[in-house]
């Protein structure tokens, strides 16, 4: 099968033909019809996680999808072949810039209804990053107030809209182009981030998300009250962690003297600060499917691309300006052939 792979760190994206994917126990070949692209895909790529996250290479790029089920694995019970289904590949599963993929059922869900192929492929992995982060995470509560950095991006947009769904009163920081957008999504206080320290202006914060670097970091510190929460899906990572991930003694020792500065700022002001991994979940995305279905939540999409300019996709989205997500048409109908399995 067709897939854009790299075949070691700081090497290009290039086209690959590879072998085709067979399911295994418990899993779920994909037809993939439409992916979106991550930041964490060209971070992957520079070999930036190689410490924690060990893949073979070549490695096929891409950890969202939205397609059509061609074939289930001993064990599965929730699919059958026709289903439509979207989701975040595992990671160290990962590989969704290919035509099929054997994916994990316990990782899958049924597409939302409302949403073509390439909406839906914009939503798994930033969808449950916010979930994580406000449900899980911050248990964020209706009448609490919440910041969320970069509004506009792929994982602002939707954390946007979930925070309001939770009844929150929320926050957000963007560039000039993007307030109309963030105001859209439902946010209730938009600040220019060229214009406007939102540091001098919000205080008495329940919960920040932050997106960016350390700077922002520090800064968010001062809106939160004591007992407020710090959530970081940007860095730096925290001990704890480290012991989630099993991570080796230099590595947790990276962490632990990375983390250092915010953590030490943190508890001298009650707040609590952590860092937050995604991860792949098909119950959290049927809940968000749901939410989807139901209008509360809807997909902002930068750009699309085909399949053959995927290196172009994730040059757009490592630029950093992406509004929402950029997303890959895979197959052309969203219905690609049937493979020979
Ligand atoms: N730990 C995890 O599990 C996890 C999961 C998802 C993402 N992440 C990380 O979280 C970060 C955000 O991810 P993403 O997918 O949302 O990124 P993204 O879509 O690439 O974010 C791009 C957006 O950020 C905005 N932006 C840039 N600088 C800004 C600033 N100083 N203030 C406010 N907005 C700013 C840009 O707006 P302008 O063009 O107007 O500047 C653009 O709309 C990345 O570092 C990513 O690697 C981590």
């Amino acid at each position: 099968m067709k897939a854009y792979a790299i075949g070691g760190y700081k090497e290009p994206v290039t086209l690959h033909d590879l072998p085709e994917p067979v399911a295994g126990q418990g899993e779920v070949l994909v037809a993939i019809a439409a992916s979106s692209v991550n930041p964490l895909d060209s971070r992957l790529q520079s070999g930036a996680f190689k410490a924690i996250l060990p893949y073979e290479m070549p490695l096929i790029l891409g950890h969202d999808l939205a397609g059509t089920v061609v074939a289930v694995g001993p064990g599965v019970i929730q699919f059958k072949a026709g289903d439509q289904v979207f989701a975040c590949a595992g990671n160290g599963r990962i590989g969704t810039f290919a035509e099929r993929i054997a994916i994990a059922e316990k990782d899958l869900a049924s597409k939302p209804i409302g949403l073509s192929m390439l909406e839906a492929a914009a939503l798994p992995l930033v969808s449950l990053t916010a979930w994580q982060a406000l449900v899980e995470r911050a248990q964020l509560r209706s009448g609490q107030r919440v910041l969320i950095h970069a509004g506009s991006g792929g994982v602002g947009t939707v954390a946007i809209q979930l925070a309001k769904h939770l009844g929150a009163q929320v926050a957000t920081t963007v560039g000039t182009a993007n307030v109309g957008l963030a105001k859209e999504l439902g946010a209730d206080v938009v600040m220019d981030y060229r214009k406007e320290a939102f540091e001098e202006r919000l205080n008495g914060y329940d919960v920040v998300l932050n997106t960016l670097g350390p700077d922002v970091l520090e800064k968010s510190l001062k809106v939160l009250k004591p007992g407020g929460k710090l959530i970081s899906i940007s860095g730096p990572p925290d001990p704890a962690f480290a012991r989630l991930i099993g991570a080796n003694w230099i590595v947790r020792q990276v962490m632990r003297l990375g983390s250092l500065k915010v953590r030490r700022s943190a508890r001298r002001r009650g707040i609590d600060y952590s860092f937050l991994f995604m991860r792949p979940d098909g119950a959290q995305l049927s809940e968000i499917a749901k939410l989807v279905d139901a209008g509360t939540i809807r997909p902002v999409i930068d750009q699309e691309f085909d399949f053959d300019a995927t290196p172009d996709a994730l040059e757009r989205s490592a630029s950093g300006r992406a509004r929402g997500k950029v997303v890959i048409r895979i197959a052309a109908d969203g219905a690609v052939g049937r493979p020979d399995v």
